[in-house]
C-alpha cells in the first residue's frame, strides 16, 4: 500500500554535543545517516537540551555543538536535502516534551535503564532532566510525526518508551495524532570497540584517550593510536569464527572492516596467517585515507564559526516550519485555547 504524502517516511536522529566524536559514531551511526539521505526526508539534531541534563560548560558546550555539526557536514550530510539544526533553536521540543510528561507515567520512568546507569548510585543528586530525558527524546520525533529512527540498540528502550507514549495519547484522546515509530537498529557496521579493551565499547567518555579513534585525530595520532592499541600474539586466522576469544584482535578486524565496507570473514581471508604488527600497518593506512579527508573538511568547517551557524540557522528555521502545524493540531486535540 502507498503512503500519502504526508505519512511518507521521515528520519529523524540525534547525537549529543558532548566531548569528541569518535571513530565509533561515525562508523556506528554517521555514516548510516548519510545514506538514509537519499531515500527518505531526515532531520538530524544536535540535542544540546538533553546534553544539559548533566552540567555542561557553556563555552565547552558552544565548540561541541560547532564540532558535531562540522562533522556530520564533513561526514557527507548535505545540509540543503537534509534539515541538519541544534535542538534549543526550536521550542517545540521542550514544549512537547513538557506535555508528554504528563502524559508518560513515573513507572515507566523507573524502568528506563539508561537512567539508572548514569545516575550512578546517588539518584537524589541527578537533575529532575536527567529522568525525564526519554520524554523529550519522544518530543524530538514527534514533534515531526518521524516515523524511522536510526539509532544504536542501547536506544531501543527509549524508542520504545517513545511508542507507549504515542500510543497512550491517541488512547487518551481517541484520535490517530501520533505515529508509532519504527526502531532502525544500526548494527551492520559492528559495535567499535575500544582500543585498550576489547570488552568495552569505544566511548567518549572513556578516561584515556589512546581507546578511541577521534575524527579530529591527525595522521600521527592515528598512527600512534593504532600502534599501541592492544592485540595478542597470535597471527591472523583464516574465519573470523576463530577470533572467538580474542576480543582486541576481533575488533581491530571489524574497524578494518567497517572502514572497507567489506565482510570480516574477507578481511581474516585476505590476511590470514599476517601478525598484528603488519596488520596495523594496513589498517592505519586504511584510517588515514577513510577519516583524513573528514577531518580535513571540518577542520575547515569548524574554523569558520558564521558559515555553520548559518547552517544551523537555517536548519532550525525549516524544522520550526515543519514543527509547528504538529504542535497546533496537539494543542487543539488537547484542549488549549487560541490555536
Ligand atoms: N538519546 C540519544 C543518544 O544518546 C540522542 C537522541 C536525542 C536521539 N533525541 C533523539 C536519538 C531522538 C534519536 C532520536 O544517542
Amino acid at each position: 500500500m502507498g503512503k500519502s504524502p504526508e505519512k511518507r517516511n521521515r528520519v529523524f536522529s540525534g547525537v549529543q554535543p558532548t566531548g569528541q566524536l569518535h571513530l565509533g559514531n561515525y562508523l556506528g551511526a554517521i555514516r548510516n545517516w548519510v545514506k538514509l539521505q537519499d531515500s527518505y526526508e531526515c532531520l538530524y539534531c544536535v540535542v544540546d537540551l538533553h546534553a544539559i541534563t548533566v552540567f555542561q560548560d557553556p563555552k565547552a558546550l558552544r565548540a561541541s555543538t560547532r564540532e558535531v555539526a562540522a562533522a556530520l557536514i564533513a561526514s557527507g550530510i548535505d545540509p540543503e536535502k537534509s534539515i541538519l539544526f541544534n535542538q534549543s533553536r526550536v521550542a517545540a521540543h521542550a514544549e512537547l516534551a513538557w506535555i508528554f510528561n504528563c502524559v508518560a507515567r513515573i513507572g515507566w520512568l523507573n524502568r528506563m535503564t539508561q537512567f539508572k546507569d548514569k545516575a550512578g548510585k546517588n539518584k537524589e543528586k541527578a537533575s529532575v532532566g536527567l529522568y525525564v530525558y526519554p520524554n523529550l527524546m519522544a518530543a524530538d520525533i514527534l514533534a515531526y510525526k518521524a516515523n524511522l529512527v536510526p539509532v544504536g540498540e542501547d536506544q531501543r528502550q527509549h524508542l520504545e518508551l517513545t511508542r507507549d507514549i504515542a500510543q497512550k495519547f491517541n488512547n487518551d484522546f481517541g484520535v490517530d495524532h501520533f505515529p508509532l515509530v519504527d526502531p532502525l537498529i544500526l548494527q551492520e557496521a559492528a559495535r567499535i570497540m575500544s582500543l585498550r579493551d576489547g570488552r568495552q565499547k569505544m566511548s567518549k567518555s572513556d578516561p584515556s584517550d589512546y581507546s578511541r579513534i577521534n575524527m579530529t585525530d591527525d595522521t600521527d595520532a592515528i598512527a600512534q593510536k593504532i600502534r599501541k592499541a592492544r592485540t595478542d600474539a597470535e597471527p591472523l586466522p583464516v574465519r573470523v569464527k576463530d577470533l572467538a576469544n580474542r576480543p582486541e584482535a576481533a575488533n581491530l578486524v571489524a574497524i578494518f572492516a567497517a572502514l572497507a565496507e567489506k565482510s570480516r570473514d574477507d578481511v581474516c581471508a585476505e590476511y590470514e596467517g599476517k601478525g598484528f604488527a603488519d596488520f596495523k600497518k594496513v589498517l592505519t593506512a586504511l584510517m588515514v585515507e577513510k577519516l583524513g579527508p573528514i577531518t580535513g573538511e571540518m577542520n575547515r568547517l569548524m574554523a569558520d564559526h558564521t558559515h555553520i551557524d548559518g547552517i544551523l540557522n537555517d536548519g532550525a528555521g525549516r524544522a520550526r516550519d515543519l514543527a509547528a502545524p504538529v504542535l497546533r493540531e496537539t494543542h487543539e486535540i488537547m484542549g488549549f485555547l487560541g490555536a
